[in-house]
């Protein structure tokens, strides 16, 4: 199993250190366009590697894609971060130059791989990776929702004063502040966590929810990268291991919630292709307009797609 990270930055490089972490790929290539970044950063990560029982193989490439040849996964995190007081949208004129660069040059070495795109605005720029390429849906996923549910999960946690573990809840649509999280359907040990938290705090928790990457970019200046990059390690790891794990991650929507052209959050079941079948929840009428509504500012943000990138 080989798989590629585009962008040596905090979120790629995370991801990168994460999967070797876990140990079920045998090379991870992380490639960045400044020189002596993904080299430093991997003989910094290989030095671990008696340490912390790593015997994935890093290799670093300065834009060098001959090393990603072959690769069964690649994610593409290339791109600007959030500063704070920008939204994701605010990212798109640079982002949607870059994915479009990278996603052309990584496919040309690697045509049977499987793409997650990572860098922002995420829901469309998975949607452009997905045009660009021509790829079959099954094959261009992007990462948020598992990183929004794992926020929704600790603040639910932090509320209650269990484990996290102890936590099962999930966010649907896209990745921005019109997010999904699934209250109704979030238990606790199996009990639905209304029974224990009140109606206004649960409120709350959604809110810190939905600005929850905005939240951390406030205290860093610069946006999050320790869940991103575990959340995106998870998928590789369910992709690579076809465990048939069910994990919320944008898709293609192809009449799946009544969508169409159009890559939003919702539950996906992934395997070794890819994605194998979008799980289709039974929302209520408010969820479902809240969804319609989350999944109408990434088709707002998919207009602006042909201006950003002839600019
Ligand atoms: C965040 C970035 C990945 O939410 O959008 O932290």
């Amino acid at each position: 199993m080989k798989v590629t990270v585009i962008g040596g930055g905090n979120v790629g490089a995370t991801t990168a250190n994460v999967i070797a972490l876990k140990n079920f790929a045998d090379k991870v290539v992380l490639v960045d366009t400044k020189e002596g970044v993904a080299t430093g950063k991997c003989l910094d990560m290989m030095q671990t590697a008696k340490l912390l029982h790593i015997d994935t193989k890093l290799t670093p490439s300065c834009n060098d894609y001959n090393k990603t040849k072959d690769s069964d996964i690649v994610v593409i995190t290339a791109g600007m971060a959030r500063k704070p007081g920008m939204s994701r949208t605010d990212l798109i004129g640079v982002n949607s130059k870059i994915v479009k660069s990278v996603m052309d040059q990584a496919l040309e070495y690697s045509p049977n791989a499987i793409f997650i795109i990572v860098s922002n605005p995420v829901d469309t720029l998975t949607y452009l990776a997905l045009k660009d390429s021509g790829l079959p849906r099954e094959r261009v996923i992007g990462m948020s929702g598992l990183l929004d549910g794992s926020r929704f999960e600790y603040y639910l946690a932090e509320e209650l004063g269990c484990p996290v573990g102890d936590i099962d809840a999930m966010v649907i649509g896209a990745h921005g502040d019109l997010m999904v999280p699934l209250t109704r359907m979030a238990t606790f040990r199996g009990v639905p966590v209304s029974e224990y938290i009140s109606k206004e705090k649960l409120a709350e928790i959604e809110h810190a929810t939905q600005v929850g990457g905005g939240t951390i970019t406030k205290h860093l200046g610069t946006s999050a990268w320790y869940a991103p990059g575990a959340v995106v390690a998870t998928m590789v790891q369910a992709i690579a291991q076809d465990t048939g794990k069910t994990l919320s991650c944008i898709a293609l929507l192809d009449g799946e919630y009544g969508e169409h052209d159009v890559c939003a959050g919702v539950p996906v079941t992934l395997c070794k292709k890819g994605i194998k079948k979008i799980v289709e929840l039974p929302l209520n009428e408010s969820e479902k307009a809240l969804f319609q509504k989350s999944v109408d500012s990434a088709k707002e943000t998919n207009a602006k797609l042909a201006e950003a990138l002839k600019a």
